[in-house]
């Protein structure tokens, strides 16, 4: 029999516990749900098997899933963005088995992948597909009853096996959920992603000019707050619109050839491979910094970089300085894997409160639902996420109008001009 759990060391469980109730004060959309889940309890006898960030708020979901009944296990959706004491708080006190550790290897992260479908779940719950990903390579006949999926690289890989027809189950889009990316992607990556570079380094962003390759939900959140912290931003864009976007929002658009010679930090968040190449590195600036926030650590290319160094050194936890035969030296952070969780602690619980709201409420729909779905990319109900923008908004103390009965006609009329 294998292990019941795997995380780095129990004796972290009180600090785990402490961080953890420190993000759920901020997540009260998720303790609303944990509430009620606890009076129904629509999850009872459901397996899980959630492959997330094992962060303070990935917690506060497993709360809400176990109190609705659920048998919940999860391990990590990256190896780098573990918080080993929340790992193990969530084994110890809250009885959730945990297969996750900070820094694990290839071999353990996907051993830990297999431990969280060890219980057979009947819905998975995803953050870059791997689960589902890992179902399909093994293809041992379980039965699922649908996944959800938290990420725009998620969604990527899932609709593109849809399209081919070998999506073997229902998949719930959470990333799509308006509650979620308008929120989560820009907001929640546009701050963590600069607080994963200042904790690093303890750069200066005023002043600097900071290249944003992807302007996308993520890429305009870090590029909104790198203008607030006074940085002179630049962006990087394929798609047209998206670069016409940056342009009106009052951004200097530029191809990445040229933009690698002027920038001083450069952040990848496309979703895209080798954004970031060897003719690049070779014009960049001495003692540029490099990160990524995007979901793979493929966006640098970081075997390129190695290609081109005679040397590397660590020079502070989650920095990596690499000294380049032309005698110039960039700078890596956090392996060139997501840089705000690898070197932050991931997006604020006030954010993901609603993220993971719909990572619940989804979860609830696919066991009244999953059944009656077909093997696709479905979005979260406009009902899920309505009603969860209404409860975060009451729990902001914010309140809004509704439309007058004359308001409704007109808003759905025709007939009625000037
Ligand atoms: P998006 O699809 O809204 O934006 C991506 C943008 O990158 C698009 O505008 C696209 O045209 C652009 N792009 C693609 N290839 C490019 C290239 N070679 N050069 C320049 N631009 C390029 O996606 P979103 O939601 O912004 O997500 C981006 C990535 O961040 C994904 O991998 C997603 O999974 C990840 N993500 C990371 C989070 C974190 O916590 N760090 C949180 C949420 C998403």
């Amino acid at each position: 029999m294998g292990k019941t759990y795997d995380v780095k060391n129990l004796s972290l469980v009180k600090a785990g516990v402490k961080r953890i109730e420190w993000a759920r004060r901020a997540m009260p959309v998720v303790r609303s749900i944990e509430d009620r889940f606890r009076r129904e309890r629509p999850l009872k006898g459901v397996r899980i098997g959630a492959c997330l960030h094992v962060t303070t708020e990935t917690a506060n979901l497993m709360r809400a899933l176990a109190a609705g009944g659920a048998d919940v296990r999860l391990c990590a959706s990256n190896p780098l963005s573990t918080q080993d004491d929340v790992a193990a708080a969530l084994v110890k006190e809250f009885g959730v088995p945990v297969f996750a550790i900070r820094g694990e290897d290839r071999k353990t992260y996907y051993s830990h992948l297999r431990s969280a479908l060890g219980h057979n779940p009947q819905i998975t719950m995803d953050d870059g597909a791997d689960l589902v990903s890992e179902l399909h390579r093994r293809d041992d006949g379980r039965v699922i009853l649908g996944g959800t999926e938290e990420t725009t690289t998620g969604v990527i890989r899932l609709r593109s096996m849809a399209q081919k027809g070998v999506l073997k189950f229902p998949v719930i889009s959470v990333n799509d959920a308006d509650t979620k990316h308008l929120f989560d992607n820009r907001y929640g990556t546009g701050q963590s992603t600069l607080d994963g570079i200042i904790r690093s380094t303890n750069t200066l962003i005023a002043g600097q000019t900071i290249v944003i390759c992807g302007y996308g939900w993520c890429g305009r959140g870090v590029a909104e707050r790198a203008r607030g912290m006074g940085a002179h931003v630049m962006v990087v864009e394929v798609d047209a619109v998206r670069a016409l976007q940056a342009v009106m929002d009052g951004f200097r658009v530029a191809p990445i050839g040229k933009a690698a010679l002027v920038g001083d930090v450069f952040i990848t968040v496309t979703g895209d491979i080798n954004v970031i190449r060897r003719e690049h590195f070779l014009k960049m600036k001495d003692g540029v910094i490099l990160a990524n926030s995007g979901h793979f650590n493929v966006e640098i290319d970081i075997p390129g970089l190695e290609k081109l160094s005679r040397s590397t050194q660590t020079l502070r936890d989650n920095v990596v300085e690499y000294v380049l035969r032309n005698g110039k030296r960039v700078v890596l952070l956090g392996e060139g894997r997501l840089v705000n969780l690898a070197a932050a602690e991931g997006h604020p619980a006030m954010v993901m409160d609603m993220s993971f709201a719909n990572q619940a409420l989804s979860a609830e729909y696919l066991t009244q639902h999953g059944r009656r779905l077909k093997r696709q990319v479905y979005p979260v109900p406009k009902e899920i996420d309505e009603a969860i923008a209404r409860l975060k908004l009451k729990t902001m103390g914010v309140s809004i109008d509704r439309l007058t009965p004359e308001q409704k006609t007109y808003l759905a009329s025709w007939e009625m001009g000037t």
